[in-house]
This record gives structure tokens, sequence and C-alpha cells, in this order.
């Protein structure tokens, strides 16, 4: 089934998502995957299926969304968090409970995490109520059972787990302290009525989702996000979605790696330079993951001696660290380690794409264009080097260059399942 804008209309209708920003090859696999599961033979019939049930609507849309979060993602948000939280709180003489949202909340994981910073700050549980919000159904359910697997816990700093979980066998148990404080419900941003009978939230987070949008809808659910946060207000979005506030003439709170905004702060300077576009998502392989990079062995290949076994360890640990920094949202340690694999050992293309996005999150659009092409250079087919650069060539308006760089991606990694069938 080849592109069809019939569905790419529907999605973005539903959810907002916008075709350029995950580029089709992603959409695309998520109809085929969806026709071959409803018996579908053709694009027609399966349109018609879709038409006619709401089921598969709701399927559809649950296999093209990015559920990727984890706990205390971008870490120096939620001790920023923990500071206002409790001068918010003197501000308004303890009067009433806080009030927090986070939308998207995904499988759970930020809602709890807000939860969790504000008990170890001191609050007390009748001073605060979380609401976490998300437009999939199965990711809300997921999030209300409380169960996580090793991936939630990503960075070195997971001391919070002994605090709040319960080890069963190999996943963890939220405890029932935290998971008081947060309630769940199902929500679509593009809502206009969303939540319309609440009061303003004094804490908004909205973090990794409206880089899905484009700009029509960014100004329409940015009204939405306006109205859901109290005038004094402060509202925490993800690093690469600084610039869209700016527009919407919100201003940084001037603290760093916290990407918070506020509607009337005095002028600050930015903590990271304004991003002259908006860097695309998190691909869908996960770049952010704490893994350690695939070992590639080539065929016949004649024995490493002990010292190259022991540089090549060193590399990997050095390009693991890579990630743990940029996972723990220390840019300039990640890109200080960056420079320190690339001193003592051959350059890969992982090296140049940490690069790359790391120059993408502080905005700069030719820095981090330069880093993608080396990692390119290196490696014709790292898909998420292609999904980037595709994505940054799409803002500055070279849609060809683009729509080239998506075809490869997507040859890229129809090639690589093939291999792993
Ligand atoms: C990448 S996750 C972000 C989770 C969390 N905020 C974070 O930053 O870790 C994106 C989430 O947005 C949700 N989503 C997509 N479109 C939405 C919409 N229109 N309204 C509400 N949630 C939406 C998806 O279901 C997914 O769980």
């Amino acid at each position: 089934m080849s592109s069809d804008q019939r569905f790419f209309d529907f999605l973005k209708a539903r959810i907002g998502l916008d075709v350029t920003s995950v580029g089709p090859a992603i959409i695309e696999r998520a109809v085929r995957q969806r026709s071959t599961a409803s018996n579908a033979l053709t694009a027609d019939e399966y349109w018609l299926t879709l038409q006619g049930s709401p089921d598969e609507q709701q399927a559809l849309i649950e296999a093209v969304i990015v559920p990727e979060t984890w706990f205390f993602r971008y870490p120096e948000s939620f001790a920023t968090l923990a500071r206002l939280a409790a001068k918010r709180l003197a501000e308004i003489n303890n009067m009433r409970a806080l009030r927090l949202l986070s939308l998207p909340c995904s499988t759970g994981e930020e809602p709890y995490s807000i939860a969790m910073a504000l008990l170890d700050a001191g609050l007390k549980p009748h001073q605060f109520k979380v609401d976490g919000m998300d437009v999939s159904p199965l990711s809300v359910e997921k999030a209300r059972r409380a169960l996580y697997g090793k991936n939630s816990f990503r960075g070195q700093e997971i001391a919070f787990r002994e605090r709040h979980f319960i080890a069963e066998g190999d996943v963890y148990r939220l405890g029932e302290r935290v998971l008081e404080q947060v309630r769940l419900q199902v929500g679509n941003l593009l809502d206009p009525a969303l939540l319309a009978s609440e009061p303003p939230y004094d804490f908004v987070f909205c973090r990794n989702l409206l880089i899905y949008f484009d700009q029509p809808t960014q100004q329409q659910v940015f009204e939405v996000l306006k109205r859901l946060t109290h005038v004094d207000g402060v509202l925490f979005i993800g690093p690469a979605e600084g610039s869209l506030l700016g527009r919407f003439g919100m201003r940084s709170i001037g603290i760093p790696q916290s990407f918070a905004f506020s509607r009337h702060t005095a002028p600050e300077p930015e903590p990271m330079p304004a991003p002259t576009y908006v860097p695309p998502p998190l691909p869908v392989r996960q770049p952010l993951r704490n893994v350690t990079p695939p070992v590639r062995h080539r065929p016949f290949a004649t024995p490493t001696p002990p010292a190259a076994i022991a540089k090549a360890s060193g590399a990997a640990a050095l390009l693991a660290n890579i990630a743990a920094l940029a996972n723990e949202g220390k840019s300039a340690d990640a890109r200080a380690a960056c420079d320190e694999y690339l001193r003592n050992h051959e350059p890969v293309a992982q090296v140049f794409y940490w690069l790359g996005l790391l120059s993408d999150v502080a905005g700069s659009a030719l820095q981090a264009q330069g880093f993608y092409r080396k990692a390119l250079y290196l490696d014709p087919q790292h898909l998420d080097a292609l999904m980037h650069l595709a994505a940054l060539l799409q803002s500055q308006g070279d849609t060809a260059g683009a729509r080239r760089l998506q075809d490869r991606a997507a040859r890229s990694e129809r090639a690589d399942s093939e291999r792993k069938r």
C-alpha cells in the first residue's frame, strides 16, 4: 500500500499528527500493519473498514503513536518544579492544593515522576494533585496498572526506585502513596473543550507532543494549553519545543535544562539559543535509550588481539555513557564525551549522530546538519540520522531533499527488518 493522503488526513484530523514531521514511512507502516490485521486486501478496502469502525480507528491511532517516555526524563525540570511548587504554595498561603497536569502522560512515567518529585521535596499528599491525560486508552490503561520494566528507569539517578517501588520479579510496582496523588484519564489535546469544567492548573507538562504538529495545529493547541495554565502558572515543554512558545509570546523562566515557560516572567536570556526550526521528534527507534550500541561482527574476521578488545569495550562503554548523559539532559557533558570518543577512537556514525542531535536540541541547525551528514558519510543507512536530517531539510523548505532522505530511511528500515526475518 503506497502513500495515501486519506490516511495522512485522517490522522491529522484525529490526533494532529503531521506527516512531514514523522515522514510518510511511519504512517504507511502502521496502515500496512492494520490492513493485514483486518484482512483488507487493498487501500480502498481498508479505508472502508476504517470509516465504519471506531475500534479500528483507535487501533490505527495506537499503531502510529510514539509512547516513548521514562521516569524523571529531563531531571532538572523536576528539581525546578519542586522549588517552584514550594514557592507557589507560600504565595497562595497554602489555601488550596496545587493542581498539576501531565498531557500527554503516555504510560504514566511523567505524572508519577511529578508526584514523586513533590513528595520527595517534602510536600504533603493533601497539598497537591496531579492529572494525567493521553489520547491512547492503551497507554492510560498501562499507566493505571503502574507496573514498570527496566526501560522506564534510565540514567544513573534511580534512587527514587528504592523509595517508591516494590520489586516483583523483573518488574517494579509503584507504591500506593504515589498512585493516590495521580488521576488518569483519556483525552485529546485537539479537543477545544478539553477539561473545560476544570479550574486552571498551576503547572502543566506538555512535553514531546507539539513537535508532531504542523504550525496551525500548534497554534490551536497552544490556545488550549494557555487556557489550562493558570495566569501565574508554569508550562513545561520538551527541549525541542522552546522556539514555539517564544513565538506564541511565552517566556522561558531562565533555568537551564528545565524547559519551563511562564506567561509573564521578566525577560531573561533563553537557557539555550532559540532554535530556528523545530527539531524532529525522537525517532521511533528510540535514540535516547540507554543502550550499548550493537557490536557488528564481520564474517571471517581474524582473531582480535587482547589490547584491541580492551579498546573496543572502552569505546562501547563510552558510547553508552554518551547515551546516558544525553538521556539525563546533560548536554554539555554528553558533548564532551563525544569529543573524548573522537580523540581516542576511530570515528563512528553514532557519535556524529549524537553530536547532531545535541546541536539540534541546542538550536544550531547548521551545525546539526553538518554532523548528521558526517554520520551518513560513515554509515549511509543510519536510520536516525536520515530521519533527523530529513526533518531539518523539510523545516528549511527543502521538501525534495527531505523526501529523498525519508525514502532512503524507509528503504533502510525495510532492509533491516528483512535481515531480521
Ligand atoms: C513521546 S510521548 C510523550 C510522553 C511524555 N510527555 C514525555 O515527554 O515523556 C507522546 C504521547 O503523545 C500522545 N498523543 C499523541 N497525540 C495526542 C493528542 N492529540 N492528544 C493527547 N495525547 C496525544 C501519544 O499517545 C503518546 O503517548
